[in-house]
């Protein structure tokens, strides 16, 4: 045999069966390059003439053998193909048909709130600390320099655990926590605190019996009403928009000394008031209460109040949504509408 044919013979089997395996090649292409009339095969078969009668027969049968052998690789993969294309065309699903939307759920309105306030005080470095929703008086009153005769003590202003017979009761806001993290701490420290507090109010559109607060604390040994003006100017600025002026208020509160009452520009009008129903053409909207740390609430916790100031405020976290947000009822929050939901 005419080793040149044998080896070229060899070189098409090897290049055309790789070729026939990878799933670019088309078979056409195929039949094309290596069986058609101008293919390889047939360049070929037009040597064999010039080769000496006697190797001719024995040259001719080899190339007829690959021819075989090539034909038969390439009716096998034409099936394979066949093979896996046609389940889809029997297929009983309708590649047509809308898809199946999977509704993947979202933060509610409130813990969204809740963080991105969080985010604000996290990234001036203060802690977020967590305290229980169900307190003893001690810490939710007497901690807090509020006497037993104080109104908000009433059995009726709060809701008192019957089966504890009357020992712990729902936290009525989040400054329990601060006597908390102030026991278990020492100065300076500067934190928040976030979570549920509770009130036996009717539900109204701005009221309802359970609602979340935020409360923040810092004590140091030089703090001044000067630091509480500037974190809540912060604050006020990245949360409910750059433009947000504040404005303090004489107020009282029995844990804060001096106290205030803080006002943002109305988050519609913007300060302008006029006819602007957010704000009834006052231009300002009250949003939390806030002021200095209360001696009487330092030696509660066993700092010298010679030695220690601190500010403390609280603010309300649905008020803040609904402000923020031109949300006008509170309910809406605990009623689990989707149509009210999905909005955020
Ligand atoms: N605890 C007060 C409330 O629930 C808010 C507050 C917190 C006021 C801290 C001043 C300082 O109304």
């Amino acid at each position: 045999m005419d080793t040149d044919i044998q080896s070229e013979l060899d070189k098409i089997k090897s290049e055309a069966l790789a070729a026939l395996a990878k799933p670019e090649t088309k078979p056409e292409e195929f039949e094309h390059r290596y069986l058609g009339r101008k293919g390889l095969l047939r360049d070929l078969t037009q040597k064999v003439g010039a080769l000496p009668t006697e190797k001719r027969g024995e040259a001719g049968r080899l190339i007829n053998e690959l021819k075989n052998t090539l034909t038969q690789a390439l009716a096998d993969q034409k099936s394979k193909l066949g093979a896996t294309a046609q389940p889809a065309a029997k297929s009983t699903i309708d590649l047509t048909l809308p898809g199946d939307r999977k509704h993947i759920g979202h933060l509610h309105p409130v813990y969204q709130t809740m963080y991105d306030i969080s985010d604000v005080f996290i990234r001036m470095g203060f802690d977020v600390v967590y305290g229980p929703e169900i307190e003893t008086p001690y810490h939710n009153f007497d901690a807090l320099n509020i006497p037993s005769d104080h109104p908000s003590r009433d059995n009726f202003d709060t809701f008192y655990l019957a089966d504890t017979n009357y020992k712990y009761l729902l936290r009525s806001h989040t400054s329990p926590v601060q006597i908390r993290a102030m026991k278990e701490r020492k100065p300076p420290l500067s934190l928040i605190t976030v979570g549920k507090v509770f009130r036996p109010d009717t539900p109204a559109p701005s009221r309802y019996p359970m609602f979340h607060q935020m409360e923040c604390l810092m004590v140091d040994t030089d703090i001044s009403f000067a630091h509480l003006k500037g974190v809540l100017d912060i604050f006020c600025k990245e949360f409910f928009g750059p433009d947000t002026k504040t404005r303090f208020r004489p107020s009282f509160f029995p844990f804060t000394e001096p106290s205030a009452e803080v006002d943002i520009s109305c988050v519609i009008c913007g300060g302008a008031g006029g006819s602007c129903g957010l704000c009834r053409g006052e231009g300002w909207l009250e949003i939390l209460g806030a002021g200095m740390v209360h001696p009487k609430v330092f030696e509660a916790v066993g700092y010298d109040p010679e030695e220690y100031t601190g500010f403390a405020f609280g603010m309300g976290i649905e008020r803040a949504a609904l402000l923020k947000y031109g949300i006008n009822d509170i309910r809406l929050f605990t009623e689990n509408h989707l149509r009210f939901l999905n909005q955020f």
